[in-house]
């Protein structure tokens, strides 16, 4: 991986005229809004960045980002990569890496989830503080580059907890509903059954996604402070359970998007 990760480095370096971001970000499906506050600098779309993976979905644009974002240097991944596309673990966490390489000392993380917790509603959003991983694998299954991280990394924090506490508050400062929950990672694409849902909601979760977990794990990899937060845009409520489509969630995650976006945008701010 090593030499793959230097050639791609080495030509967004060249595209970027050496751009030096601080802030990694990776916005979910419906979350792209956050970038129309960003004063863009520079944009690489990914089919042309070598060895980067190329999203498949064509509702993810699939653009890597640079610019300043409340005087943050900021690099963004509009368009995020899932494991239910086909790719590798490896291959989704690429970017993290190339991030990392690049500089970052951050990580911020969105994502559109279920609900799972019955006091946690359609449009509402979650700071992630912990997370379950039923994605079939780890991206750090394989030989492991020690230069990189540690065999074994502990995750006993893997979500900054300076950031949740700063985020709740300017949520507060803003009346803005915000919970804090466990992430469930699933593979997907297919949402959950009922008993599925309950199952899930049984063993601690809170939110159930089809990405994230990855993301988060390569960064806690590399020790890099994770931020992550969900829009809750459909209810996993096994009794009351109503079939949902994508279009809704995309629809939900829009609507609630300004929230995430405020918040994401003054916590920044703070750093
Ligand atoms: N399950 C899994 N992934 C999701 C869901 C869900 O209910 N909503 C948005 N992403």
């Amino acid at each position: 991986m090593f030499q793959a990760l230097h050639e791609t480095v080495e030509y967004i370096k060249r595209k970027t005229d050496n751009f030096q971001p601080e802030i990694g970000i990776v916005l979910g499906t419906g979350l792209g809004g956050l970038v129309n506050e960003i004063q863009v600098e520079y944009q690489l779309m990914y089919s042309n960045i070598p060895n980067f993976p190329i999203s498949t979905l064509e509702f993810h644009t699939g653009k890597l980002i640079f610019g300043k974002l409340n005087d943050k240097r900021v690099v963004a991944m509009q368009g995020r990569l899932h494991y239910y596309e086909g790719y590798s673990m490896q291959q989704i966490t690429f970017p993290i890496r190339a991030m990392k390489a690049l500089g970052i000392a951050h990580l911020f993380v969105s994502n559109a989830a279920g609900s799972l917790n019955p006091e946690f509603k359609k449009g509402d959003l979650m700071v992630i503080n912990d997370h379950i991983n039923l994605q079939p694998e780890s991206p750090l299954r394989g030989s492991n580059d020690s230069d990189m991280g540690p065999r074994f990394p502990d995750m006993s924090q893997p979500y900054n907890r300076t950031l949740i506490k700063q985020a709740i508050n300017i949520a507060n400062n803003n009346n803005i509903k915000c919970h804090q929950g466990v992430y469930i990672a699933v593979t997907g694409p297919n949402l959950e059954t009922k008993a599925e849902y309950n199952y899930l909601r049984i063993i601690g979760g809170d939110a159930v996604g089809m990405s994230t977990v990855p993301e988060v794990i390569v960064a806690n990899h590399m020790s890099i402070p994770v931020f992550a937060i969900s829009v809750l845009t459909d209810e996993g409520f096994p009794e009351v359970l109503e079939p949902v489509s994508l279009e809704e969630i995309i629809e939900t995650a829009k609507i609630a998007e300004p929230k995430m976006t405020k918040i994401l945008s003054q916590l920044i701010s703070t750093l």
